[in-house]
């Protein structure tokens, strides 16, 4: 498999933080140029810092991380504490990171590194509100064809909504910077609620983190342990839907999902459903198809990956 450049632009989270380890425990595939911080699951400060925590876990404090906007486009920040926790991170405990932020912003070293790596050789991973992605593509339009691919999590059709009845809670949090997204014209993948929901940590495959018995084992296994009362209650589902972790599941093994080409829109106009991925999945209009929209995954295959993957950090 021919290495992929990515950058993870994310707002951790507890998935964030999987899907991060993910793609740091497979350098082989993957070569993660940096991590650009958003304000989503809690604010700005909190998930620049959770991303270096994460980080200094995995052994690769060398990893530039940024931090990059602080609010969404045109709304005020919706964080989502109710779900991650206090810090985002809550669950294990976890030493303060000792690597710096990076001086730049997130959103100047997006362009800046889309401008000097050859056209078509980077992918964006957004795990969190576009606010980021939509602000340098506003900011630097020639960036647009220079993307390889964006792969994202954010979403839902059938699922509907998790923060709204009818939206998911990154979709939600910056719908404008989505619609952006989703205009661009760039390639895009989205890993919706339809496909994440599917991806449940059950005991037994919390067991296997677990018994891993390594720092990373342990603390992936207490983040799902505190993150899963929140959708158990909620869908009374047997665990933790790792969301994000599909993003970077999807780059190492694309073979474990499956989804089909459509357009998708994205709701800017109704309070009452705002947010919302409008997706054409039945073909009804006329709309071009502008993302491949993944409703389905192996999740036996995507769990073994995931546990085999993190073994190696
Ligand atoms: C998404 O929202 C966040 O709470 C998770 O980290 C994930 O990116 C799921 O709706
Ligand atoms: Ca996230």
């Amino acid at each position: 498999m021919v290495q992929r450049k990515i950058i993870i632009d994310t707002d951790p989270g507890q998935d964030d933080a999987v899907a991060i380890l993910l793609a740091l425990a497979s350098p082989e595939e993957i070569d993660v140029l940096g991590i650009t911080c958003v304000a989503g699951n809690v604010p700005l400060e909190l998930t620049s810092k959770n991303a270096r925590i994460i980080c200094e876990l995995a052994g690769k404090p060398d990893v530039p991380v940024y931090a990059g906007c602080d609010r969404p486009l045109g709304r005020n920040l919706v964080t989502a504490e109710h779900v991650h926790g206090k810090t985002g991170l809550n669950g294990p405990v976890l030493p303060d990171p000792q690597m710096p932020l990076q001086e730049t912003h997130a959103v100047d070293f997006i362009i800046e590194t889309l401008r000097a790596e050859p056209p078509g050789t980077v992918t964006l991973c957004p795990l969190g509100p576009l606010t980021n992605i939509a602000t340098a593509l506003n900011k630097a339009p020639d960036i647009a064809e220079r993307v390889q691919e964006i792969v994202l999590m954010g979403g839902a059709y059938f699922e509907v909504g998790n923060i709204t009845p009818t939206a998911e809670f990154n979709i939600y949090v910056d719908p404008q910077a989505a619609e952006i997204a989703f205009k661009s014209g760039i390639d895009i993948v989205v890993m919706p609620l339809d496909v994440t929901h599917k991806a449940l940590v059950t005991p037994d495959r919390n067991e296997a983190f677990r018994n891993l018995e390594t720092p990373v084992g342990t603390a992936v296994a207490q983040m799902t342990d505190f993150f899963e009362r929140f959708d158990k209650e909620k869908y009374g589902s047997d665990g933790a839907p790792l969301h994000d972790p599909c993003v970077t599941a999807y780059l190492l093994r694309p073979d474990l999902f499956s989804g089909r080409h459509i357009n998708v829109e994205i709701e800017t106009g109704s309070e009452l459903t705002m947010g919302m991925t409008v997706a054409d999945w039945w073909g009804v209009t006329d709309r071009p198809p502008n993302a491949l929209f993944i409703n389905d995954l192996d999740a036996d295959g995507f769990f073994s990956l995931l546990t085999e993957r993190l073994a190696r950090l």
